[in-house]
């Protein structure tokens, strides 16, 4: 098992050196970790946000932990070589094709949330959101119209073989949950969505134990904030799934607290390839002072074990330390709390 660890920049070196504390508590045998600079760190010592040695390891490896990119002192640099970019093209030469973003609420945490605190207390559910097609990667361009006015114009698309790829991931991911894919489309006005409603449809029929349900997208906003109990697994495109997965967020609280996983089309010896990170950035304000919540890092590890290398009692081990830790009032300042980064992690430690 090769797991490849790309700390990048700010609070990303604080937050992977807790996950990789509880990974090492672990004594997984057979586990190999390798270590790669990405980002401002790597445009620094290599020229490069994402050198080719970097790019060689992820590749390589099961599996990837990433801390963040970005430093503000890279903001007069050139496109390529901005810190954020390593990210972009992570993505498109490991062809992560779908991202995952679990939403849970924490107990004693619900006055985080943008929503009521019953309603928070109830949400469980899983955002898996397509990365590489529709509106964004489309056709795109400017033109006149017949009255001379400026037209701007993004062409959607899907094709039914995007659409069963991460049909399946999420089919997948509800079977280890409570078993219900809620796919989320427009269909009733656009075509894409008439493809992509029919693709669910067709691979549903290879899991017979998880129900499949569909909504039109502008509902599924409003369930997502008035009943996000009824949801467990969300399927969507690519800009649905950008704007319901910020909101989910939202739903949740603390940035620090969102993992996430971006799951690629190899398939692993122990299950299929994927790079996970927290779903926050580099936070230079609070970088170096201990002052970071290493729980989405962590959580992204259990992730990581959980897709890449089959290992579900692990990542669950992992998540009930995370939350007893929380529910004891072990907390870092953005959750209210005094704790440091390490004391954090010493906590989920005594609990694993
Ligand atoms: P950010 O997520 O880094 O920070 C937003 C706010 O949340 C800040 O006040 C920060 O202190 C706080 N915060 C973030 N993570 C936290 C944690 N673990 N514990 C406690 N507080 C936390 O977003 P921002 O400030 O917009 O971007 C900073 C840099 O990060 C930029 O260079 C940006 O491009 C980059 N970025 C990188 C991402 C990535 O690596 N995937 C994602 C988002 C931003
Ligand atoms: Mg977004």
């Amino acid at each position: 098992m090769k797991i490849a660890i790309f700390p990048g920049d700010g609070i990303g070196p604080e937050v992977v050196e807790q996950a990789r504390r509880v990974l090492a508590a672990l004594s997984l045998p057979g586990l190999k970790l390798f270590e790669g600079d990405v980002g401002a760190c790597a445009y620094r010592r290599h020229g490069h946000p994402l050198p080719a040695e970097t790019l060689q390891m992820a590749k390589a490896a099961d599996a990837v932990l990433l801390g963040a990119v970005g430093d503000p002192e890279c903001d007069g640099l050139v496109r390529e070589l901005r810190p954020e970019q390593a990210i972009l093209g992570l993505r498109k030469e490991l062809e992560l094709f779908a991202n995952l973003r679990p939403a849970k609420s924490f107990p004693n945490l619900e006055h985080l949330s943008a929503l009521k605190p019953d309603i928070a207390r109830s949400i469980d559910c899983l955002i898996v959101r397509e990365l590489t097609g529709d509106v964004y990667f489309g056709e795109k361009g400017r033109d006149r119209n017949a009255s001379g006015d400026v037209v701007g114009w993004d062409r959607m698309a899907y094709d039914a073989s995007e659409v069963r790829r991460i049909a399946h991931i999420a089919f997948d991911a509800a079977r280890g949950r409570k078993r219900r894919v809620l796919s989320v489309d427009k269909a009733n006005v656009l075509e894409t969505s008439r493809v992509w409603r029919e693709t669910m449809i067709e691979v549903a029929e290879d899991y017979p134990k998880v129900t499949l349900a569909h909504m039109y997208v502008d509902n599924a906003a409003m369930q997502l904030v008035r009943d996000p109990a009824a949801i467990d697994v969300l399927v969507t495109g690519n800009l649905f799934g950008d704007i319901l997965s910020d909101q989910a967020s939202a739903c949740v609280g603390s940035i620090g607290l969102m993992a996430s996983a971006s799951l690629g089309a190899r398939k692993t010896e122990f299950g299929t390839f994927g790079l996970y990170e927290p779903i926050h950035g580099s936070a230079p304000d609070i970088a170096g002072q201990g002052l970071a919540n290493p729980s989405a890092t962590i959580l992204s590890l259990a992730m990581l074990l959980r897709h890449s290398l089959g290992l579900e009692s692990e990542a669950s081990r992992i998540e009930a330390a995370v939350e007893e830790t929380l529910n004891a009032g072990v907390l870092t300042r953005d959750l209210g709390g005094e704790a440091s980064t390490r004391e954090v992690g010493d906590a989920v430690l005594a609990r694993l």
